[in-house]
């Protein structure tokens, strides 16, 4: 992780210890850094957002937590990570004295990070594409199928078809192609 953002994510670890964020973050952190590369968008908007965009979850009990995503979650429980996620977002990122304007796109960005089912802006594809990238790691595929009770001989074939639809960015599609590829 660069510096610049360390102190970010130290401050929000202690938020992500629940429902394996802690993990989900960094390799949402490292698929948005690799999508930087390729994708038009701003470091210092789409890296923080990514680090803080699952804060929320925090304040959702676990048994909660299992109806708010998945393939039958409630919006309602769902939409309660993006609203407690922008204020935990706010928090660390005034904590470390971000600029202002800054917090405020972020904030943005993390708001409508799951429900938004569009993205506003170039930075916003990319934390949406980065978050979604999760999916196809060996991590999230076997984390997600746990929590669902699924079988990788359905699982994968159905994660392979939703790729056009929930990529905004040609490289996350690549991305997401390729790590399928790896888990053949
Ligand atoms: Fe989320
Ligand atoms: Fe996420």
């Amino acid at each position: 992780m660069y510096d610049s953002y360390q102190g970010i994510y130290e401050l929000a670890k202690p938020y992500l210890q629940t429902r394996y964020n802690d993990l989900h973050t960094e390799i949402c952190y490292s698929f948005a850094c690799r999508l930087l590369e390729n994708e038009p968008g701003d470091q210092e908007i789409v890296l923080p957002a990514v680090i803080c965009h699952d804060l929320g979850w925090i304040k959702l009990p676990e048994d909660l937590q299992k109806k708010a995503f998945g393939p039958k979650f409630d919006p309602d429980l769902r939409r309660i990570h993006e609203v407690e996620g922008v204020k935990l977002a706010r928090l660390v990122l005034e904590q470390v004295g971000y600029d202002p304007n800054k917090i405020k796109e972020i904030a943005v960005i993390i708001d409508g990070h799951d429900s938004r089912t569009f993205a506003l802006s170039d930075n916003d594809r990319i934390v949406k594409d980065a978050d979604k990238l999760w999916r196809f790691t060996a991590t999230g595929i076997a984390i997600d199928m746990e929590r669902f009770g699924l079988e990788p001989s359905n699982y994968i074939p159905w994660i392979k078809e939703q790729i056009d639809s929930w990529f905004f960015t040609q490289t996350g599609k690549q991305l997401a192609r390729n790590e399928l590829a790896e888990r053949a």
